[in-house]
């Protein structure tokens, strides 16, 4: 099948190597001419596992373009992987998602055979069927279900993973506006080894919500149980291992610490709050999802200024920025309230990240970036522990002796105890 896929991010992107490794022509879209050249020189511009590797055997079966007018025509079915970010309210910003809606009713306006537009960028329910098909019926000039179709097909890519996710999905989800699409789009489908979950489009965009805030809920409750080992020096890490067993619960997800960052989960949790409250029902949970967790990246400075009175003029040093391990991605991160508040407090801050200190530089030109753990810790009076990188599994005592104090606290589970002897976690 010929697919042209809107937005080349790493869902963009992913699903569109994805679908071209399963042998369909694939034309990726994207305003930024550098994507652009960069996809058709077949390089990937995002860190993805497996994805340079994808791109290179794939060939010319995707190609990029900045002409959204052609790849919608010369294709049969159009994938919008825009982005929807947050507006001050909690709302979602759905301007990305409008514009691509009249670009494709505009694309599709003179074509004859039936097109078909697969909304993948995560919507509130409702929004589908209230703005964006009457834009495209407004710019097509067609109905929906005569002259095109509509289909959700959420996607649940964690940053990373997401070619190996999108490849080995637990499900597919197709919410459709009308069979035909749903068929078509199921049939594109047909080599991937997962069930199938046929809907309509708002119990399809209420499933990828409901995903992300049960994954949310996992992680933030486990945080909860955390805070509550550590008071009793319990380590929580080792009931995680004994709940995890329990085929209802399961084991992933149960890693405490400084709670969950990145674009898609506090983005998500406050979208659903807010339609639920639009709707006049008070979604208290969701609400202490997002106090919780705020409140949980605070822990680690709590305990810093138990073991370090008077935080102001002190070096603090933090390793990790990233929102988690194996990505530069910083949106959300902990990091980004904790070194806030370590600056607020009078601190000298150094860091260091393998991977995301230029986009955190951004953010915090002031501090002082290190280019490896030993320069941020040297003459440090505490070091904080941010992101899971691996690399941070390797680190012995030796790599912490040039701190002025060995103060070293844990907000994600990383030191090995072998190689480290005194340091604390936020949960253990
Ligand atoms: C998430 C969902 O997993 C994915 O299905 C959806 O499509 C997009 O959002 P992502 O945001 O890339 O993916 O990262 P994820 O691996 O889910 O982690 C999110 C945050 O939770 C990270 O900050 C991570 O450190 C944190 N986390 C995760 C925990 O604190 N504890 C855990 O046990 C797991």
């Amino acid at each position: 099948m010929k697919i042209s896929i809107l937005g080349s991010g790493y869902v963009g992107l992913c699903t569109g190597v994805g679908f071209a490794l399963k042998n369909n022509d694939v034309i990726c879209v994207d305003i930024d001419r550098k994507k652009v050249d960069a996809i058709n020189s077949g390089v990937t511009i995002i860190e993805e596992a497996g994805l340079q590797e994808a791109m290179k055997s794939i060939g010319k079966k995707l190609t990029a373009t900045t002409d959204i007018a052609t790849a919608v025509r010369d294709s049969s079915i159009t994938f919008v992987c825009v982005g929807t970010p947050s507006m001050e309210d909690g709302s979602i910003d759905t301007k990305y998602l409008e514009n691509a809606s009249r670009e494709i009713g505009t694309s599709i306006k003179e074509k004859n055979d039936f097109h078909i537009v697969v909304i993948k960028s995560t919507v509130a329910p409702g929004v589908i069927e209230e703005k964006l098909i009457p834009l495209i019926e407004k710019s097509s000039g067609k109905k929906s279900g005569d002259g095109f179709g509509v289909c959700v097909n959420p996607e649940f890519l964690s940053e990373g993973t997401a070619l190996t996710d999108f490849i080995n999905p637990d499900r597919i989800v197709i919410g459709e506006n009308d069979k035909k699409s749903g068929d078509i789009l199921e049939s594109l489908y047909k080599d991937f080894s997962a069930p199938i979950v046929r809907t309509d489009m708002k119990t399809a965009e209420m499933i990828k919500y409901a995903s992300n805030t049960f994954l949310a809920a996992k992680v933030t409750m486990i945080n909860e149980i955390g805070n509550i080992c550590k008071k009793l020096g319990i380590d929580v890490y080792d009931v995680a291992k004994g709940i995890g067993y329990d085929k209802r619960i399961g084991n992933r997800f149960l890693n405490a610490g400084i709670g969950f960052g990145g674009s898609c989960f506090s983005k998500d949790v406050q979208a659903l709050c807010r339609s639920a409250k639009q709707m006049g029902y008070d979604a208290r949970i969701l609400d202490c999802i997002l106090d919780l967790n705020k409140n949980q990246r605070m822990r680690i400075i709590e305990l810093l200024k138990l073991k370090l009175p008077g935080l102001h003029g002190k070096h603090v040093a933090v390793l990790g920025l990233a929102f988690k391990a194996n990505t530069d991605d910083i949106r959300d991160s902990p990091a980004i309230d904790i070194v806030s508040e370590l600056i607020k407090e009078g601190c000298k801050v150094s860091a260091y990240d393998p991977k995301a200190a230029k986009n955190f530089e951004k953010l915090f030109p002031g501090i002082k970036y290190a280019k490896n753990m030993k320069e941020a810790v040297e003459n440090a009076d505490a070091c904080l522990i941010l992101t899971d990188w691996s690399e941070f599994m390797s680190i012995t005592d030796e790599d912490f002796s040039a701190m002025n104090n060995k103060i070293i606290i844990e907000g994600r589970r990383v030191l090995d105890k072998s190689r480290v002897k005194n340091f604390e976690g936020v949960c253990w």
